[in-house]
């Protein structure tokens, strides 16, 4: 499986045409356009995914802080439970680790368990509980690991 990783301002039309795609397909509150537009414009978002972009991850950096945000991943509905979730993370954190990133958090809300699961198996660890936190009134865990 051949997982690209680049900036998010540097990603072509198509590839960000299909991200949003499925985006919008896999996400209840999927990004707004005007959203994406305005991610294109920040140097800080890096986007990992496979070649037919049936996934993909999204990270916002804080170079200074040498910590990577995990947004957004998603796997297609016919692709999950092949893997893939694990090598788009497997393959961000090695890019990280080159580039001196130290550390990485996510939110996820708590009745996702096939995303916590993820999450566990790839080394996160639940570090806070923070109730309400979307605008549904779910509960997220907040998730870190140490690259
Ligand atoms: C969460 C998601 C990205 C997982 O992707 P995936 O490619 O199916 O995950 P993988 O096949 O790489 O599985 C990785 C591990 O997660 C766990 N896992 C994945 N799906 C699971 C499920 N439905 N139930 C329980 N555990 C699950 C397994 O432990 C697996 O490891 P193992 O096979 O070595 O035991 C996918 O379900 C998805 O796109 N969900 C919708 C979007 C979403 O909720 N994103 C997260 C928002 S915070």
């Amino acid at each position: 499986m051949i997982i690209k990783g680049q900036k998010l301002s540097e990603v072509d039309h198509k590839t960000l045409e299909n991200l949003k795609a499925l985006d919008r397909a896999q996400f209840p509150f999927p990004w707004s356009e005007k959203s994406w537009e305005q991610a294109q414009l920040v140097d800080e978002y890096i986007v990992f995914y496979n070649v037919d972009v049936t996934c993909f991850c999204l990270f916002l950096m804080s170079p200074l802080e040498k910590l990577a945000h995990l947004l957004k991943i998603t796997v297609s509905q016919s692709d999950r439970g092949k893997g893939l979730g694990k090598e788009l993370l497997r393959s961000a954190f090695v890019q990280f680790r080159v580039q001196g990133f130290e550390r990485s958090i996510l939110e996820v809300e708590t009745l996702n368990a096939p995303a916590i699961a993820l999450y566990e198996r790839c080394g996160f660890k639940k570090i806070h509980l923070h109730k309400k936190f979307y605008s549904n009134g779910a509960d997220a865990h907040i998730m870190e690991i140490y690259l």
